[in-house]
C-alpha cells in the first residue's frame, strides 16, 4: 500500500484552508490564499489574506488565522495548512515564518494546492529564527 502523504487530520486541515480562501480579499494582486491552523487542543482557526488599497498594510492568511487563535486565547499550534490555485505550492512569506515561530516550535506545515499537497516542518524553513531567549 503506498505510504499515506498526509492523514485525515490533516487532509481536514487543507480543507479548512481551501473554504478559507473563499473568503480572501484580494482585489490588487488576486492572489488569494487560505489558513488553516490546528490548535494542541484539536481546535481549527481559519484565515484569509486581506489587501488594503495601501499595499504595505495588507496581511497574509497565515497570520490572519495564527492572530485569529491567539486572540480566542489559544496559543499552542499543531499543524498549519496553506492553500491557493497557484501551479507551484505557495510557501509561508518570510515575515509569517518568523510569527510563526513566535508560537509553535516543532510546527507542521502543508501546503496545498488542487494538484496535490507537500508536508513540512516550520524548522525547515526558518531554521534559525530569532527568538526570545536572544532578547
Ligand atoms: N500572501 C499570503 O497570504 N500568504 C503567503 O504566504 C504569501 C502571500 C498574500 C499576501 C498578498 O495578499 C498576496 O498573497 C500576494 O502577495
Amino acid at each position: 500500500m503506498a505510504r499515506k502523504v498526509i492523514d485525515e487530520d490533516m487532509k481536514e486541515l487543507v480543507k479548512k484552508a481551501r473554504e478559507a480562501r473563499g473568503n480572501s480579499y484580494s482585489p490588487y494582486s488576486r492572489f488569494a490564499v487560505g489558513a488553516a491552523v490546528r490548535t494542541s487542543s484539536g481546535r481549527v482557526f481559519q484565515g484569509c489574506n486581506i489587501e488594503s488599497c495601501s499595499y504595505g498594510l495588507t496581511i497574509c492568511a497565515e497570520r490572519v488565522a495564527v492572530f485569529n487563535a491567539v486572540s480566542e486565547g489559544e496559543c499552542d499550534f499543531a499543524a498549519l495548512a496553506i492553500f491557493t490555485e497557484a501551479k507551484d505550492l505557495t510557501p509561508p512569506c518570510g515575515a509569517c515564518r518568523q510569527v510563526l515561530s513566535e508560537f509553535c516550535g516543532e510546527l507542521v506545515i502543508i501546503l496545498a494546492n488542487p494538484g496535490g499537497e507537500k508536508k513540512l516542518k516550520l524548522s525547515e524553513l526558518l531554521p534559525l529564527p530569532f527568538n526570545k531567549r536572544n532578547l
